[in-house]
């Protein structure tokens, strides 16, 4: 069996966060370990972006420090997470090696002086890091410090460049085999664009006027397998040295530039990076997405990386976190299966471009809020460990989610860039969420025998595979919902005639799909009962065929807005999140999923996972919340009867 995170927990909640000690001097290393102590933390992530001490030129080896600082972090009993340097190059390496740096869509060099300036297709690069990865792996394979590897940081750079281009033509010679079959699949009949030769194909570079959609969608998809490739070749090399360790790379939450189911069954851990922000309305609800995706991926517990303790740095307008918000969200990450809680950083820098950013121990130090409250959850955290580390959710709903889909749909050529694929997912989530319903997400081929009800808020690509897959599904009883945009085009991102396959069609008994009606910003459109927003579409129905909700007014009048065929649904529009909500509640009621708990008041989130009832209060009011018998709070290590009282951004943990 392969390591996993529960070799790393032994019944414990990993909480620490990255830390970058080589921009202390080495009393504050001291420091920082008694103060870990006090706060609890038991895993530090260490050497992310250590790369310049650890190889100041080429070739030499620089070690000392970190044999001090593994010896020092293991006598106090934290763990390592060690990182691979290879996310930040040192100057010299772009300097000496040019063909090292990454180029943009322009042509452009990413220099460095920041960060993730390595091109993932370039031999030296990759020379490079594998040596380093060797010789840390060899170094601390025995080190008894030692937990966990984590690869590289948020692998998310495009190349554009020459040695890009040539290993673009390699992957691509790899799919298609044959010039007259790429022709095929990107349509290059449309402007001119047949290749005569592999040579003459390019990554996407900046054109004169729009891009081949297809050379766009596969270019993303060979910028997902290159960066894999860097990602799996320093895993082999530590798995070799540590076959018992497990390895995981961080995730940024909901990013298009890797195809995160892919990427997740290469790791033993998968882990996310997570940075709500603070002042938005959906916050909460913008983290729960980020986490029932990264529980789906890692089938599992997962691992939260990274969050804030308090600000970060890198929006227009960075707000702290209000007293109680950072313990109310770990927990929420909690409560949705991370059994790891982790920051981005330790201690907040003094310089360099992040000297901003929050850290577990602000500018603020020690006596400051936001460490006085790591040091409170640190506590909580271990309160509860031996009772949730390890344990598992359940959940009746299924979303279902695919980057392939969202690359293809995201092209400059579609009818409204208005259409973001993120916030329309992020809407479906949020009916949900409000809904009390707890959901996984699904890839479209994944056996959905399991949910008694699977949304598809818009898989605009739907392979042949995922078509029979939901097919199937819906023929052995499930309960399908379908939103705007879904089942358009084939892998290729070919327009499947009519516009929507046909067997969907059929499925939701539509005859035929006359045209796309986006809406602008601002603009809705009244339906029976509620208003759509974003989108419509002018649908003919198969006669007696499927239950409608019509359109009202307007050009589309009496045409049907939503669609129901037995028990499959579609909706041609995005209705507003109360009429969202009220239909998906609705429509799992009649599919027998039953909310969390009922006579939840506003604001309050619910989650089972295991045996444990995860209780937040998201308002800064106290509330109320009716638990039906008697249970123990694990926090307060109090019995309550009935109802349970949660003050502002309050936790209740209980079990029955
Ligand atoms: C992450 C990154 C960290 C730090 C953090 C700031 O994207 O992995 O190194 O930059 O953001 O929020």
């Amino acid at each position: 069996m392969s390591p996993s995170l529960a070799d790393v927990t032994r019944g414990r909640i990993l909480f620490g966060g990255d830390y970058n000690p080589e921009q202390w001097p080495e009393e504050t290393w001291h420091e920082d370990v008694r103060l870990m102590k006090e706060a609890g933390v038991n895993s530090v992530t260490l050497g992310v972006f250590s790369w310049s001490r650890l190889e100041p030129e080429p070739g030499a080896r620089e070690f000392g420090w970190l044999d001090r600082l593994m010896d020092l972090l293991h006598e106090h009993g934290v763990g390592v997470v060690l990182a691979t340097p290879t996310a930040s190059p040192p100057p010299w390496m772009g300097r000496l090696h040019p063909d090292t740096l990454p180029r943009d869509a322009d042509g452009r060099v990413e220099w460095w002086g920041g960060r993730q300036h390595f091109s993932h297709s370039s031999a030296t690069y990759r020379r490079y890091a594998a040596a380093i990865t060797e010789d840390l792996a060899a170094r601390y394979a025995g080190h008894p410090a030692l937990t966990m590897w984590h690869i590289n940081n948020e692998y998310c750079t495009f190349d554009h460049g020459d040695e890009a281009a040539a290993a673009f033509r390699r992957w691509l010679r790899e799919k298609y085999g044959t010039l007259d079959a790429l022709n095929s699949a990107w349509g290059t009949d449309f402007w001119s664009q047949g290749y005569d030769t592999w040579d003459g194909i390019l990554p996407p570079r900046r054109p004169h006027y729009m891009k081949n959609p297809g050379q766009v969608l596969d270019f993303r998809r060979f910028t997902s397998d290159m960066l894999l490739e860097c990602c799996t070749a320093e895993r082999d090399i530590v798995r070799r040295h540590t076959p018992h360790l497990p390895v995981t790379t961080n995730f940024m939450p909901l990013w298009t530039g890797q195809d995160g189911w892919r990427w997740a069954r290469e790791e033993d851990v998968v882990s996310v990076d997570l940075y709500p922000d603070p002042r938005d309305p959906l916050g909460a609800q913008r983290g729960a997405l980020v986490q029932d995706l990264t529980r789906s991926q890692a089938r599992g517990p997962w691992m939260l990386m990274e969050q804030a303790a308090g600000p970060v740095n890198w929006r227009g307008v960075n707000h702290p976190k209000p007293r109680g918000l950072n313990r109310l969200w770990s927990f929420q990450a909690v409560a949705r299966g991370a059994d790891a809680v982790c920051y981005f950083q330790w201690r907040q820098s003094r310089q360099g471009a992040e000297k901003f950013h929050s850290g577990m121990v602000s500018h603020a130090g020690p006596e400051g809020r936001t460490f006085q409250e790591v040091k409170r959850l640190g506590a909580d955290l271990a309160r509860v460990a031996d009772q949730v580390s390890g344990t598992r959710i359940t959940a009746d709903v299924a979303i279902l989610h695919d980057w392939h889909s969202w690359w293809a749909g995201d092209h400059e050529g579609r009818l409204s860039t208005r259409v973001d694929y993120p916030e329309v997912l992020t809407a479906w989530h949020r009916a949900l969420w409000e809904a009390h319903l707890t959901a996984d997400f699904a890839h479209p081929e994944d056996d959905l025998s399991g949910y008694r009800l699977v949304v598809v808020p818009q898989l605009y690509l739907l392979t042949d595979s995922a078509l029979a897959n939901l097919l199937a599904y819906t023929r052995e009883g499930g309960t399908l919902v379908c939103g705007f945009l879904t089942g358009v085009v084939d892998e290729d991102d070919r327009v499947r005639p009519g516009g929507m396959d046909a067997r969907l069609r059929e499925l939701f008994g539509i005859r035929t799909l006359h045209e796309w009606w986006p809406l602008d910003a601002g603009e809705t459109v009244a339906c029976e009962g509620f208003r759509g927003t974003l989108w419509s579409e002018e649908i003919e129905p198969a006669p007696g065929a499927a239950e409608t909700v019509p359109y009202r007014g307007g050009e589309l009048d009496g045409l049907p807005a939503v669609l129901r065929r037995d028990r499959a649904w579609y909706l041609s529009t995005l209705p507003e999140p109360d009429a969202l909500r009220s239909l998906l509640a609705g429509i799992a009621a009649g599919a027998g999923v039953r909310p969390v708990l009922d006579g939840l008041p506003h604001g309050v989130e619910a989650v089972r996972r295991g045996d444990l009832l995860f209780l937040l209060n998201h308002g800064r009011e106290p509330v109320t919340v009716p638990v039906p018998g008697t249970h123990r709070e694990l926090l307060d290590g109090t019995d309550v009867t009935d109802t349970v009282t949660l003050g502002r951004y309050g936790v209740a943990v209980l079990r029955s």
